[in-house]
């Protein structure tokens, strides 16, 4: 597969068009044609060629694309189908419920460890992990090298936190905390979470809508003629 510099905006549609091709999977179908998968995706087959091509040809002039194949080769494109381990910090109520229902293992890591900083959490499990305090971290990522981390806790100890794990060899964080990770560290990788990013951008949407409603149609302009 060739290797080019893809940009940002081509990776965030793989995830969409994953799991587009598991509906298809799901729903028995084994082969689709660009103009099918824009159509259920509201994009052009022309783009949808075009992200394709950032990472090789997927499909065949002409006989579409092989579901199981594409939906392999995005999966390996986002690295699905790797195994490596991941760490959380902050084991509230954020930590928790990413431990509890995101299935790491189907993105390709093992939530190898969960750390607070808090002692009297220490060895509580939560999903079958044992929760461990800050102070054993250290030891932890010397002996089984996550990659990234997934830092569930507020900003005021985030600065700290992310020094000390870069210090460990973790470089990849995804971050919940509030704490603008790039910064001081541009050279991190960093999927910063805020999710009421997404609230505000719906409220904006809502609001525009109240809007157009509340304006009167040409049609009722018409009629005060
Ligand atoms: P929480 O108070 O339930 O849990 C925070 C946990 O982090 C506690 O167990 C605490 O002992 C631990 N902790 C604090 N400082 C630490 C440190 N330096 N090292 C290790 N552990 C530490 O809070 P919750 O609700 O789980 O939220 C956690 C953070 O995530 C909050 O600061 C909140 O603002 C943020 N958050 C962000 C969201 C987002 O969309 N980005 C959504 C919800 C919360």
């Amino acid at each position: 597969m060739k290797r080019i510099k893809v940009s940002n905006n081509v990776i965030r549609r793989m995830p969409r068009y994953l799991r587009k091709l598991d509906e298809l999977t799901e729903a028995g179908v084994s082969r689709i044609s660009s103009g099918e998968l824009g159509r259920q995706l509201g994009l052009t087959p022309s783009q949808i060629r075009q992200d394709f091509s950032c990472f090789g040809e997927f499909g065949q002039q002409g006989y579409g694309y092989n579901v199981a194949e594409l939906r392999r080769q995005i999966g390996h494109i986002l690295g699905l189908d790797q195994h490596d381990k991941i760490i959380l910090i902050g084991a509230g109520n954020l930590g928790r419920a990413i431990t509890v229902h995101i299935g790491f293992q189907k993105y390709g890591y093992e939530l190898a460890g969960i750390f607070d900083s808090n002692i009297s959490l220490e060895n509580i499990e939560i999903s079958g992990i044992k929760i461990m305090h800050t102070n054993r971290l250290a030891e932890f990522c010397k002996e089984n090298h996550p990659k990234m981390a997934v830092l569930c806790i507020p900003k005021s100890g985030a600065k700290e936190m992310v020094q000390k794990l870069l210090d460990l060899g973790v470089n990849a964080f995804w971050n919940f905390s509030h704490y603008d990770i790039h910064y001081d560290h541009p050279e991190a990788a960093v999927e910063n979470v805020h999710l009421t990013d997404s609230l505000m951008t719906l409220s904006y949407a809502a609001r525009r809508q109240d809007e157009y409603s509340a304006e009167p149609s040409s049609e009722e302009e018409n009629t005060e003629e």
